[in-house]
């Protein structure tokens, strides 16, 4: 059958477009990309982060192992495909298992330093893709690896909120939950499996099914007809062993101190079985119900889960950059703004078309960002170009301009037009730009 989706090579002449769930960063868009992107690695740096970059792929064990058989991501979402070897891989759904399998694969600890790493890239997730939600979709991350110390798992908070600050994003919720140690939480899970049993007659099918394979899950569901049905189930932070009890105390009190304010909510439980102990997420009111800006929390057992022989702690985050400049546009922030062309190069006849092209080349190496008009068009519609693209000057020459050594150097807001010899033209470009800077002129 050919649905949308899986329509195949048969449809022959069919325009081919983008897959569902994925998008095109356009011009327009990318230049705002760029500033965020540019903005996060400063932060990451003024806060000692160091960037990773890992494969796209990896071996699907180590998000089979990593994230857990039964959630969501592993048992449904994943990009899985057997290579031309028969081996099975897996587009990357998050970051956090390849960081720490790079970590242990280069022994980045072994001189027991902390590390203090990010990350900037793609993932892929077969959900259904609506407002917030792609099946390519962009994180940045930050994780900090080799201390149990709870100032990591706030200063991992710390540093998304000053990105956020930075973006000048300034409603936001932190949600905060204590998962307890791999014991407390089997004991919490068999307790609340018991209840949820007791309930689940109440329970919608899919969400039954859950009771006995990820049960803490059911907790986290956002319809409201579990979230009634479970409103008296046993909390987790009821069953916190004593050093988690104390740990979250900290957490708590560090950003108490830092004038940080957040909810508790035990029902955070997050998707991926590897954490323990802190969970938080910093939601945003200028989303739907895709309404999570980041997600993180402590994952002390992934290296375990990963074969490592020593317990690795770590503790980390990772943020939507679709979902936070969705957030920005909402709130008005603007990061958008059109490429600059400070310079049109505008040429008539064969020999100055020739030598402006030259001519746009050194502009560029002088640091000018010169527009040199590519198709052969009149004089009237490269100037029209010129506006268009907001250029503050315009060089125009045709081939008599150029017998004399000459070009004309336009002002185009003021329209004033006067003759520069060609040798002359790179440093009263120059000059002129500089005293007509906008930024300086505010
Ligand atoms: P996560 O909660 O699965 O955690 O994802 C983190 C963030 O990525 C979400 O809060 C959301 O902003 C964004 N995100 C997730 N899925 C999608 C999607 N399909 N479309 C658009 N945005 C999405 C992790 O990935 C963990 N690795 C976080 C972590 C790092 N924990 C410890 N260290």
């Amino acid at each position: 059958m050919t649905s949308p989706e899986n329509r195949n090579e048969n449809d022959g002449n069919r325009l081919i477009q983008a897959i569902r769930g994925t998008r095109d960063l356009l011009p327009g868009e990318t230049e705002a990309w760029d500033v965020f992107e540019g903005l996060v690695r400063d932060t990451m740096a003024l806060y000692g982060y160091r960037e990773i970059r890992t494969p796209i792929f990896e071996e699907t064990q180590l998000f089979a192992r990593g994230i857990g058989e039964h959630t969501d991501i592993v048992g449904k979402e994943m990009y899985t495909f057997r290579d031309q070897g028969d081996r099975s891989i897996t587009l990357r759904p998050e970051g956090t298992a390849p960081v720490v399998r790079a970590w242990l694969e280069h022994k980045l600890g072994a001189q027991g330093v902390i590390d203090k790493l990010f990350y900037i890239g793609p993932m892929f997730r077969q959900e259904a893709p609506q407002k917030g939600r792609s099946r390519q979709f962009h994180q940045f991350g930050a994780e900090i690896i080799g201390t149990d110390a709870p100032e990591a798992d706030v200063e991992t908070i710390l540093l998304f909120l000053a990105i956020l600050e930075g973006l000048g994003l300034d409603s936001w919720t932190l949600h905060l939950n204590s998962l307890g140690s791999r014991e407390s939480r089997m004991a919490y899970r068999e307790e609340l499996t018991g209840y949820l049993e007791g309930v689940a007659n109440m329970l919608p099918e899919e969400v039954r099914g859950r009771i006995a394979s990820n049960p803490l899950r059911v907790l986290d569901s956002k319809e409201e007809q579990v979230q009634e049905v479970t409103a008296g189930a046993p909390s987790i932070l009821d069953f916190l062993d004593d050093a988690s009890r104390e740990d979250f105390e900290r957490v708590k009190t560090l950003l108490t101190d830092r004038g940080v304010p957040f909810v508790i909510n035990p029902r955070l439980v997050r998707g991926l079985d590897y954490y323990e102990r802190t969970t938080y997420e910093i939601l945003s009111p200028d989303l739907g119900s895709q309404d999570a800006l980041c997600g993180g929390g402590r994952y002390d057992g992934l290296g375990e889960m990963l074969g490592s022989p020593e317990r690795i702690p770590g503790v980390g985050f990772a943020a939507g950059i679709e979902r936070i400049l969705m957030a920005l546009e909402t709130a008005g922030e603007d990061l958008v703004f059109e490429a600059q062309t400070e310079v049109a190069v505008v040429s008539i006849g064969e020999a100055a078309r020739r030598r402006l092209f030259a001519l746009c080349d050194q502009l560029r190496g002088a640091g000018v960002a010169c527009h040199f008009d590519l198709t052969e068009r009149s004089v009237k519609a490269q100037m029209r170009e010129a506006n268009r693209l907001d250029a503050r000057l315009a060089i125009i020459a045709g081939d008599k301009d150029l017998e004399k050594d000459e070009v004309t150097l336009k002002d185009l807001a003021s329209g004033e037009e006067e003759a520069v010899p060609i040798e002359r033209i790179i440093p009263v470009v120059v000059e002129r730009l500089e005293h007509t800077d906008p930024e300086l002129e505010e």
